[in-house]
């Protein structure tokens, strides 16, 4: 069992205690961010991106899934690790339960799903059959061709109001966390105020309960890095130190800033 649960997520967003979160793909990198302040590391479906090169999430199988949390997992002692169900592993309850347990087994603590309207009925099986959920709405990489490129979402006011919507029926579906992504930053507060579960945030709002982003973002690596991203590296001098520091900045809420990493 790991310091860090689902519990203590819960806990933090009623202290008031932002949750840092930040993803890792192997070992290496999963000791240096457990060890300097992160208390949840995503193994992301980013990978495909990161590691493997592709222009998008969408090749990311299920054993490259496995392959990449079981390396973490060695490599972790105290975070909560969550791991993207990667694309089509959500097409239905029954596989999406056969992926998320394969993914259990391999050591993760949580699975993320991809969710609009058609996951409520995955978020609900998989809670059933007991496991935790990250339910992950906004700018869905997965979804990516759907919605003609990584666009912010939710900005028109209906799109607001179904995205609103969404993320109270997935609480109530049971999912134990949300996740926002590049949305404006008054709805990302309105979610965050409407729903009991921790909210974690990228490109949302700095009140969301915790914020995430990618190793490579933080560390400056990205060619071209998305607005909410931000160079850790300079500031802390050395990886370690860049993880310190985009932990130190996510709990004193001095990161993301409004409009600089934000949306309207
Ligand atoms: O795959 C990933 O790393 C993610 C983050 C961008 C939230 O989903």
């Amino acid at each position: 069992m790991p310091a860090i649960t689902v519990n203590t997520l819960a806990q933090r967003k009623q202290a008031s205690e932002p949750i840092v979160c930040l993803t890792a793909y192997d070992a290496t990198f999963a000791r240096v961010l457990d060890a300097n302040g992160v208390d949840v590391i995503l193994v992301g479906d980013s990978l495909g991106m990161v590691v493997q090169g592709h222009a998008t999430t969408l090749p990311v199988t299920l054993d490259d899934m496995i392959y990449h949390v079981s390396a973490v997992v060695r490599g972790s002692e105290n975070a909560l690790i969550m791991a993207d169900i990667p694309f089509l592993g959500d097409a239905d309850p029954a596989t999406a339960l056969a992926q998320a347990g394969a993914l259990l087994r391999a050591g993760a603590h949580m699975v993320k799903v991809e969710c609009g309207e058609t996951e409520l009925p995955v978020v609900e099986r998989l809670v059933a059959a007991g496991i935790p959920v990250c339910a992950h709405v906004g700018l869905t990489p997965q979804a990516v061709h759907r919605l003609g490129g990584y666009k912010v979402q939710g900005r028109d006011p209906h799109a607001a109001a179904e995205l609103e919507s969404l993320a109270a029926r997935l609480e109530k579906a049971g999912a134990q966390c949300l996740l926002l992504e590049s949305i404006p930053e008054t709805l990302a507060r309105a979610i965050v105020h409407s729903v009991d579960v921790p909210v974690i945030g990228i490109g949302a709002s700095p009140e969301c309960d915790g914020q995430v982003l990618v190793l490579s973002d933080v560390l400056g690596l990205t060619p071209e890095p998305p607005r909410f991203a931000c160079d850790f590296l300079a500031e802390g001098g050395s990886v370690a130190g860049a993880v310190r520091a985009y932990a130190e900045a996510v709990r004193a809420r001095s990161f993301p800033k409004h409009d600089t990493h934000t949306f309207r």
